[in-house]
């Protein structure tokens, strides 16, 4: 059986992209990483896609007047690399409905809330304004309504009393970036189903946290962290630009 290609959007540091391709280095994605493409050339992660051997498109949404003309040139990118999912991964730009539609069903994103909680940006500081106690975040189909598909897997952690925007950011990321892997290899498997508004595994909903990649013994994944960019090794590209917290 063919391996599932994989597309990968981002728009900045690239701490998810490099947790997708750590993954696929222990052989636990299920898919393959042919491409990354983003809408800023200065994205740090498409340094870590080149260090690894991926390819890299840029499609700067500034070159384009309209939206449409933006996806339109994002779309014939995305469909040059072929894909079987494209995983936007801290992609930063709202995609029309002629896109979404492009990918339906086959398009997945990562959000730094509990969705529909914290739809949009700053998700980590609207949730500390409003003194919430769990907070986290949630992988779930891209459709048209922005922030709203389905629902395929989220993780909460805990708000502490002492936490910043940047403490519980990293907390936060930490479960992306175990999240995000294990959804993808879920897809790339053929064990996502979805039904109306309800994502199954297996004819199952995943219950929250148990959707995790297992870690081989003696192997050392160490997930970035938001503000430190610890990446394992083989994995790191060399420039490590920090980005936005979501
Ligand atoms: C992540 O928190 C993601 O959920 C949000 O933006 C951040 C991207 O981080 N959309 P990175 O670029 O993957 O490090």
């Amino acid at each position: 059986m063919n391996v599932p290609r994989v597309t990968v959007l981002i728009s900045g540091r690239g701490s998810n992209l490099a947790a997708l391709i750590d993954t696929e280095r222990r052989g636990a994605l299920g898919g393959h990483i042919t491409t990354v493409a983003s809408n800023r050339a200065d994205a740090g992660g498409l340094a870590i896609a080149a260090a690894n051997g991926i390819a890299t498109r840029v499609v700067d949404h500034r070159d384009h007047a309209e939206r449409d003309a933006f996806d339109h040139a994002l779309a014939a990118v995305l469909d040059a690399s072929e894909p079987d999912l494209v995983v936007l991964a801290g992609f930063m730009r709202i995609l029309g409905p002629a896109f979404v539609g492009r990918y339906d069903g086959r398009m997945i994103n990562v959000h730094p809330s509990l969705l529909p909680s914290y739809t949009g940006l700053h998700t980590h500081r609207r949730a500390l304004a409003d003194g919430v106690r769990i907070h986290g975040c949630t992988v779930h189909f891209v459709t048209g309504d922005v922030d709203h598909g389905p629902v395929i897997a989220q993780g909460a952690v805990p708000v502490h009393d002492d936490d910043d925007e940047a403490a519980l950011a990293a907390r936060v990321l930490e479960v992306e970036h175990r999240l995000l892997p294990a959804a993808v290899r879920a897809f790339c498997e053929g064990r996502l189903v979805i039904a109306g508004r309800r994502v199954c595994v297996n004819g199952q909903s995943i219950p929250a946290g148990t959707l995790e990649v297992p870690t081989p013994p003696n192997e050392s994944v160490v997930p970035a962290k938001a503000g430190t960019q610890r990446l394992s090794s083989n994995v790191t590209g060399s420039p490590r630009t920090r980005g936005r917290p979501g």
